[in-house]
């Protein structure tokens, strides 16, 4: 049975953390999703740690498509959510035919972009049309340039901001909403104040669910991996060990620990 949006609803009511990994081809995609994890997300992040670029900038819409339907062929039973890439999402119109590719031609079950005012019309469109849509806040990669890999939301103005930007996306149709390096007690108080699942990374252990990146969590991300992530391949005897160990220690709230967070 795959994993549809209403499960993960059910989930979140039932106050099941929910677990999720990127992945990028084929084989990932079937243990990852072979391991329980239920959302796989075909990050940009494929930029930096499959295409060896500095940043997600310079990943393309047609590239996106590319790893989504290799994921879609590996993916036994996920959910899965493409991301939109940088330049993708500038308009409304624009939104929609990028979302569309990445359906239609992806097989992708939800699509997920950065940003809070900016990307609102956008959202209440793709969601009026009936695409599944998930928000991001807190660090973004794709405005790298202007604001740094930085934890966000540290001071009063920003916290209360991200607050305001994650509910006007919930407002918006949002059915998801990933947190990104922000401050563990504002990621919980945001969790406790939306009614869709909070996806947390580098944000304490207080989301809905987890996400990380496959290459860190396996150790094998080319130089520094974040902090707040774990190498997961260090207590395990395979692959499939690794992402097994992952699994459970989200559902029993052994990962992240305190020493996972950059906050
Ligand atoms: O691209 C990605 O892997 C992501 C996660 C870090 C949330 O957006
Ligand atoms: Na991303």
């Amino acid at each position: 049975m795959s994993v549809t949006l209403s499960k993960l609803k059910k989930m979140h009511q039932a106050k099941q953390k929910i677990v999720c990994l990127t992945a990028y081809d084929a084989s990932f995609a079937h243990w990852v999703s072979a391991a329980g994890v239920e959302v796989i997300l075909v990050g940009d992040s494929l930029g930096m740690v499959v295409q060896g670029h500095a940043t997600t900038l310079p990943v393309t819409l047609d590239e996106m498509v590319y790893h989504t339907q290799m994921v879609q062929r590996g993916n036994e039973q996920a959910w899965c959510i493409a991301d939109l890439p940088f330049m993708s999402d500038t308009t409304i119109e624009q939104t929609m035919q990028s979302a569309a590719r990445l359906m239609k031609e992806g097989g992708a079950n939800m699509v997920k972009l950065e940003g809070g005012v900016r990307v609102l019309q956008s959202v209440s469109a793709l969601s009026a049309l009936g695409i599944p849509v998930c928000g991001h806040l807190g660090l973004l990669p794709q405005s790298v340039e202007k604001y740094g890999y930085k934890v966000q939301g540290k001071d009063s103005v920003s916290a209360k901001q991200l607050v305001n930007e994650a509910v006007a996306l919930q407002d918006s149709g949002a059915e998801m909403l990933v947190l990104e390096c922000v401050p563990a007690e504002l990621a919980r108080e945001i969790t406790d104040l939306l009614n869709i699942p909070v996806i947390g990374i580098g944000s304490g252990k207080n989301t809905s669910g987890q996400v990380l990146v496959l290459n860190d969590m396996l150790g094998i991300t080319v130089g520094k991996s974040p902090k707040f992530s774990k190498n997961f391949m260090l207590q395990s005897t395979s692959i499939q060990d690794a992402l097994a160990h992952y699994v459970s220690e989200v559902k029993a709230e052994i990962f992240p620990s305190d020493t996972h967070v950059i906050a």
